[in-house]
């Protein structure tokens, strides 16, 4: 199992920037704190096993990569795409052998590794509620365009009532559950894709 990302030094650093970043650009980070262990745990829990890549949008500081790595996602099978130049620079220190994309959700398909294999899971801490709605409707488009047949599409919100935000053509709710260890409580919710869904 990757070892790295434990280190109380890279938790606090990743801590520091996290809110460093959260005032300089407010509505692309769409959270005060990263994400508590135990909302990293139950998302990472949420990943099938199998075979074929896991992708993970907005990693920021890195709290639910490290959970998914200690869930077991074998971090050759692991793609971490990340906005900002600060928490990709913090990233690529934190996982060093994780690959990872400085780059836009909104461009996933142009991403040559996202289209040569296959999906098994977009793990997104993305904050959809936040970012400008043709943004998110451009996210959840490209989340469809590199999905397959049983890609589970994992996003986590602020929202206390499960809604259809995070909906991207194609998939169908699974899960949804509230995680209340988390500042502030967060939902967990979780879709397939199902070719019949994206074909109607
Ligand atoms: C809520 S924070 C991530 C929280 C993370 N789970 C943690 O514990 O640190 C959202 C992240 O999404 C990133 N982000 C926002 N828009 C993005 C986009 N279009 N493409 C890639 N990353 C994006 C932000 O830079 C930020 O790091």
């Amino acid at each position: 199992m990757h070892k790295a990302g434990r280190s109380r030094y890279g938790v606090a650093a990743a801590y520091w920037q996290f809110a460093r970043e959260f005032l300089r650009h407010p509505r692309q980070i769409g959270a005060v704190c990263p994400s508590s262990p135990v909302l990293a745990r139950r998302i990472a829990s949420l990943v099938p096993p199998g075979r074929g890549l896991v992708l993970e949008l907005g990693p920021g500081g890195g709290a639910v990569t490290a959970a998914l790595l200690r869930h077991g996602i074998a971090a050759k099978d692991l793609v971490l795409l990340e906005r900002s130049d600060a928490l990709v620079r913090q990233l690529a220190r934190r996982f060093p052998g994780v690959r990872l994309i400085h780059g836009d959700a909104a461009r996933l398909a142009s991403y040559d590794v996202l289209r040569s294999r296959h999906v098994r899971a977009v793990v997104s801490s993305l904050p959809l509620r936040s970012l400008p709605a043709p943004q998110v409707r451009a996210i959840l488009d490209q989340i469809s365009a590199i999905a397959g047949p049983d890609t589970v599409f994992i996003q986590f919100s602020y929202a206390l009532h499960a809604s259809y935000l995070g909906m991207a053509r194609g998939f169908e709710r699974e899960f949804s559950h509230l995680v209340w260890r988390n500042l502030p409580p967060a939902r967990v919710e979780s879709f397939r894709y199902c070719m019949q869904a994206a074909a109607a």
